[in-house]
């Protein structure tokens, strides 16, 4: 049977670390919770057992020896007085229909053991019978000796206390393990929100490392790893920015020379390849711009897509859009309404109808953009998301700009830590489905 204890282990850090320093202790004291009742405690009330047993047997032997009424009491009484045992004759009474107490516990059990060795006699045993006393019954020749003995007598207390200490230690160990294991665990619950954070392109400003020397370590090496993931990226715009900046001066130059030259066959060609340059330029611009600065706020997608919506009808298209909630999250505004607007000017541009839902689905909110266009063929939806893919090759601007809408929105999308995926929309067009952690 594949049985994988794993499965019932704690799954936080926490939990597994209180298990593995409580389940030792446990098996541990119950081992020797186990030891104590087996060997200690049965040998102790066995001695204790065999000595009054040994008592009542002497006063059984002392009185057949001497049975007058006044042996009889003067033995009863003093054996009663320095052993706190109680002693009543019943003269002339017959223990009927009284068995020895065949009782299961353990105290039953040696007890008869011992009376069965000392006293030799027809007994009756009634061990809970009282509230303090067991009461043995004895048979004599001549009547019945009834024997109170106060059960501390058979008894060790010790065993409550034990139990007790044993049960109490745990408790105190399990709770200054609980907090000590909470701070130990609290740096490194940190560390992973930081991260968690950092990967929805959110930032946690006062993020410091403490804790163990190991949790410390991480942190630091996250610090930096977030810094250098900064840099690139900031690296990145600005080069894009500065190659895009410094073309567009000689392309200006070019289409200027280009102008000159006339209307020959083999310069219209050239014209076109250098409008296409100038555009891709201007789209990089355009992309590097929107990158700088901006910061996070809270902000609502439904908002921001109801303004997009609108947009769109008043140039006259129909869009239906149903968002629904509460579906504000700390997003890069711009950025964001960008990205949205790339994938919906993608729509318009190919469809007559366009849908749009945004809903809060479990830990994300989802925007599901549908038309009923030419949609995209499954092995085409990857490559879409490169730069400059078009499906349509001949750079009409009727049917596409340079292919740049859907690697912005994805960069957009993945910088706040969601994803975008394309897909078959039941209105017979493309489906994009945006994902965005809350
Ligand atoms: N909703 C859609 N229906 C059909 N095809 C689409 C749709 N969205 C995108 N495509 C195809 O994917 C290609 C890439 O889209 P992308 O948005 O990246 O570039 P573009 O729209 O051509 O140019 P840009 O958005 O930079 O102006 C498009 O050229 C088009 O062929
Ligand atoms: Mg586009």
């Amino acid at each position: 049977m594949p049985f994988s204890i794993k499965q019932h282990l704690p799954h936080s850090l926490f939990g597994r670390a209180i298990t593995i320093l409580i389940v030792p202790l446990v098996v541990v004291q119950l081992v020797a919770a186990y030891v104590f009742y087996d060997r200690v405690w049965e040998t102790v009330t066995r001695r204790l057992s065999n000595a009054v047993a040994g008592e009542i047997g002497t006063v059984v032997q002392v009185m057949a020896r001497y049975p007058d009424p006044e042996s009889r009491y003067w033995i009863t009484t003093v054996s009663g007085e320095l052993n706190s045992l109680q002693f009543v004759i019943e003269d002339g009474a017959i223990l009927t229909n009284r068995h020895p107490g065949v009782g299961t516990g353990i105290l039953e059990r040696l007890l008869v053991n011992a009376l069965n060795e000392r006293v030799r006699r027809p007994y009756h045993l009634d061990v809970w019978g009282h509230e303090r006393d067991v009461q043995i019954d004895i048979q004599l020749s001549n009547g019945v000796l009834a024997v109170r003995v106060p059960r501390e007598r058979l008894f060790t207390t010790n065993t409550y206390v034990f139990v007790l200490w044993m049960v109490g230690s745990s408790l105190i160990l399990f709770a200054v393990a609980s907090i000590f294991m909470r701070n130990q665990v609290r740096p490194i619950e940190q560390l992973a929100a930081a991260a968690e954070e950092f990967g929805k392109g959110r930032d946690v400003p006062d993020f410091k490392p403490y804790g163990a020397t190991e949790v410390r370590r991480a942190a630091a090496a996250f610090i930096i790893m977030r810094e250098r993931i900064r840099r690139f990226i900031a690296q990145r715009t600005e080069m894009l920015a500065g190659v895009s900046h410094d073309l567009r001066t000689p392309l200006t130059r070019m289409k200027l020379e280009l102008a000159m030259l006339g209307d020959a066959p083999s310069v219209a060609g050239l014209k076109s390849d250098v409008a296409d340059m100038a555009r891709m330029v201007e789209s990089y611009l355009a992309f590097v711009r929107g990158e700088g600065e901006e910061q996070p706020e809270p902000t609502d997608i439904g908002k921001m897509l109801d303004e997009l919506v609108t947009a769109a009808r008043r140039e006259g298209n129909s869009v239906a859009l149903d968002a629904g909630g509460d579906l504000t999250l700390p997003l890069r505004p711009h950025a964001m309404k960008r990205s949205l607007n790339n994938l919906i000017a993608n729509a318009l541009r190919h469809a007559a109808q366009v849908a749009i839902t945004a809903e809060k689905r479990g830990r994300a909110v989802e925007i599901v953009i549908d038309d009923d266009g030419p949609g995209i063929p499954a092995e085409a939806r990857e490559d879409v998301f490169k730069p400059f893919f078009r499906l349509d090759p001949s750079r009409n601007p009727q049917t596409g700009g340079v292919g740049l809408g859907l690697t912005i929105a994805r960069d957009v999308v993945s910088g706040h830590g969601g994803s975008i995926q394309l897909d078959n929309s039941p209105l017979g067009g493309l489906r994009a489905r945006i994902k965005l952690p809350v």
